[in-house]
């Protein structure tokens, strides 16, 4: 017996388009990598994640919350920093230091320092510094600096190291994180035998963050063709933040500090991050520069 009947069209064509956005899911899925998927368990450990209010930070300290973790939520301000050491904490496990701002006009926080370079470095220098014995006591702990691929690009100008004489909103961030990797690295050094880790990670191109910093994110045309794609290619806060995540639990990784990773894997940072010399450099600054 044939089969007479056949689908009406319009049945055809919402199955062409199911089958597109399934696949355009899949697609993004895949393109912005996938969940860490490691089981451990944080109960009765601390965790500090700066940033938490939204985007990676948020994604990042709602997984700690759920492994069991007191997740502590820490402000991008460095008065409040200081505010935070004084709660009284048992101890300290993970600290992550997230909180970021990008490319944003030329501004200064209060204390006078250029925006980018004072929240991304200058913020989380002191808090970790303030937070280090604590870290010490809980050991083996771990301190994750959430830092860039744009990294890659940056260069410490020591000459204007706070903007001052000229400003470029895309150079001041790609100092900024290079400077989070110099840290990363100058610290880890230092912390060789004490039982506390601390490494760096590029979480990828989120797009919460970039898109609001780009000038042509406005104008009609650009809603239409480019969002979409970017939309594709940038990874969810929740992609984002698995970098973080695995870097922070990951059990393999106990004893491993002062690398770079994205995408869950360890990755070579720029020859520029490993300078010793700038590394000591910057840090001298940083450290004059917090009062500490
Ligand atoms: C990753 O986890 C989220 C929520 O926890 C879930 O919605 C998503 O489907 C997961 N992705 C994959 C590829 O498993
Ligand atoms: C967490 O702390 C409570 C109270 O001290 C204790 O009873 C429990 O066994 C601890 N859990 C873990 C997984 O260490
Ligand atoms: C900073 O990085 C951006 C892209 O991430 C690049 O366009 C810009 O040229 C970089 N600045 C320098 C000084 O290389
Ligand atoms: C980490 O180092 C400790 C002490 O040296 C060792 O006992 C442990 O096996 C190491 N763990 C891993 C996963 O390498």
């Amino acid at each position: 017996m044939k089969l007479k009947w056949r689908p009406p069209k319009f049945v055809i064509g919402l199955s062409v388009l199911g089958t597109a956005v399934g696949g355009i899911v899949l697609a993004k899925e895949f393109i912005g990598g996938s969940n860490y998927s490691g089981k451990e368990r944080l109960d009765n450990k601390t965790v500090i994640v700066t940033g938490a209010n939204c985007g990676i930070g948020k994604e990042t300290a709602l997984e700690m919350a759920k492994r069991g973790a007191n997740v502590v939520l820490a402000c991008r301000n460095m008065r409040k920093c200081k505010a935070v050491n004084c709660k009284n904490y048992d101890r300290l496990d993970i600290l992550i230091n997230n909180a970021g701002v990008m490319r944003c006009k030329k501004s200064f926080t209060k204390e006078g320092f250029e925006m980018q370079f004072g929240t991304n470095h200058l913020g989380h220098f002191l808090l970790t510094m303030l937070l280090l014995d604590k870290l010490k006591e809980s050991k083996p702990s771990r301190i994750v600096n959430v830092a860039s691929v744009a990294h890659m690009r940056g260069t410490i100008n020591f000459a204007d190291l706070n903007g001052e004489k000229s400003y470029d909103p895309a150079d001041a961030y790609n100092q900024s994180k290079l400077a989070n990797v110099l840290f990363t690295f100058e610290l880890a050094d230092k912390l060789k035998g004490t039982g506390v880790t601390c490494n760096a990670v590029h979480p990828g191109i989120v797009n919460t963050d970039i898109i609001r910093h780009l000038s042509y994110a406005n104008s009609w045309l650009a809603n239409f063709f480019v969002k979409p794609f970017m939309w594709l290619l940038l990874k969810t806060p929740r992609q984002g933040a698995q970098t973080t995540i695995n870097a922070a639990l990951n059990e393999n990784l106990v004893n491993v500090s002062g690398k770079y990773f994205s995408n869950q894997k360890e990755r070579e940072p720029s020859d520029q991050s490993r300078d010793k010399a700038i590394a000591q450099r910057l840090w001298a600054i940083s450290d004059k520069w917090t009062d500490m």
